[in-house]
């Protein structure tokens, strides 16, 4: 038997290219529920997590970079947030800008539906070629994406028509602009399938594989010098889960809910030891507040809350994300990840258990939260995470 470890699963040029330990990322979690703390903690353990700055003042999340910077060590990986934000793109730049001044190398791109010019003045920002020929691109982009649609922008280059216009504002030279050409825009696709927060719905197993022929398609296409890697998200919240992700052929995972009962995470004490009680059957789905015309859904929790769930709303969430039953909340930094497993059972030719040891161990579970100015419209009720459950404010109508 052959015993796999955590830090043999996943792609190994993720692992160096990012500077983890772990192929396993956090995503951003709003208003800094994923917080710079937990940031930093995932970091100094091996991980990459992603400050959760949508809904954070520009002076809060320039606080939050330099608090990381100063936290981690050279080479411990941390990244930002980018959240399209198709009613004021300014927020966009103001989140692109301070990650240039600073020097933030990784971003989670997320909510995008089609690309935006700060999305890609951040990824083509020093684009060059070094003295073997080769494209080098400072910046990595992790696209979150549910949709094979989306996936494609992000998998083919830069649009020329966006491209164009940041030469013309002098932001790219056209040296650079060629070179854009040569380069997805992002080399990493986080595959969401069903999730806390805003949800697709989608189902891991028909979106992964619906993704990797994509990815095989684009790059035959465009013959990059380093193909393109997909990595899953969705109900990832036991090591079961996370190895059946491996299993199918993931590059990388990328958690969220299960964050939350962190130490570290920035939502309220009230709001995790409801989260770190809650079953697989406690959420349901509401119209997303800030996304409401475009018929967005918001997994919430439904159980222990004021969530009103009407006859078309109280639907369960079967998306499978487990919970270890604890009650005591760990810091990120005793998180001692190991999944072991039987390699000849993982490619299917040998019966025998897979084992998995957690990651992280008995880390609480959180499923579904209350997501920002969740159902605010549906339920007659809007939540502030942070303040959550405490504050429940209604509203009018
Ligand atoms: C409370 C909450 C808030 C979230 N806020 C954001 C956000 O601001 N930006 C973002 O890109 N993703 C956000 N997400 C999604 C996570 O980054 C991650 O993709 C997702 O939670 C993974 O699925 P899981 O919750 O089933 O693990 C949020 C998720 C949760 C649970």
């Amino acid at each position: 038997m052959i015993r796999i470890g955590p830090e043999s699963l996943g792609s190994t040029r993720l692992l160096k290219e990012y500077g983890v330990k772990y192929a396993y990322l956090a995503g951003a979690m709003y208003k800094g529920i994923a917080s710079k703390e937990l940031v930093v903690a995932l970091g100094k353990a091996g991980f990459l997590g992603y400050l959760g700055t949508g809904g954070m003042a520009r002076s809060e999340v320039e606080s939050a970079i330099r608090y990381i910077q100063s936290a981690l060590d050279r080479g411990q990986g941390y990244g930002l947030n980018l959240l399209c934000n198709m009613e004021r793109p300014e927020l966009e730049d103001e989140v692109v800008d301070l990650c240039l001044q600073y020097g933030v190398r990784f971003v989670e791109a997320a909510a995008f539906i089609q690309l935006t010019p700060s999305v890609v003045r951040y990824r083509l920002h020093g684009i060059r070629q070094n003295e073997r020929g080769e494209v080098v691109v400072p910046n990595r982009v992790l696209a979150k994406v549910s949709r094979p649609e989306v996936a494609r922008v992000f998998m083919e280059p830069a649009p020329a028509a966006i491209v164009d216009q940041l030469v013309a504002q002098g932001h790219l030279t056209p040296a650079q602009a060629q070179l854009s050409r040569q380069v997805p825009m992002a080399h990493e696709i986080c595959v969401e399938a069903d999730s806390g927060g805003h949800t697709d719905q989608g189902v891991a197993y028909a979106l992964m594989p619906a993704i990797f022929t994509l990815r095989d398609e684009v790059q035959r296409r465009f013959a990059y010098e380093k193909s393109i890697l997909v990595g899953a998200a969705g109900g990832i919240g036991t090591p079961h889960a996370a190895a059946a992700a491996f299993a199918m052929g993931a590059d990388f995972v990328l958690t969220g809910s299960i964050n939350q009962c962190t130490v570290e995470s920035g939502i309220s004490d009230s709001a995790k030891d409801l989260l770190q009680t809650a079953g697989v059957n406690d959420t349901a789905y509401a119209p997303a507040g800030d996304m409401f015309e475009l018929g967005a859904k918001v997994q919430v929790l439904k159980r222990g809350v004021f969530f009103l769930p009407g006859p078309t709303n109280c639907t369960s969430s079967t998306s499978g994300i487990g919970r270890w039953m604890t009650s005591t909340r760990k810091p990120v930094s005793s998180w001692k990840p190991s999944i072991s497993s039987d390699r000849s059972r993982m490619s299917g030719r040998k019966r025998g258990p897979i084992t998995c040891e957690a990651i992280p161990p008995r880390l609480p579970m959180s499923s579904r939260i209350p997501g920002r100015r969740c159902c605010s419209s549906f339920a007659g009720i809007s939540f502030n995470p942070r303040a959550w459950p405490s504050r429940v404010s209604r509203i009018s109508g």
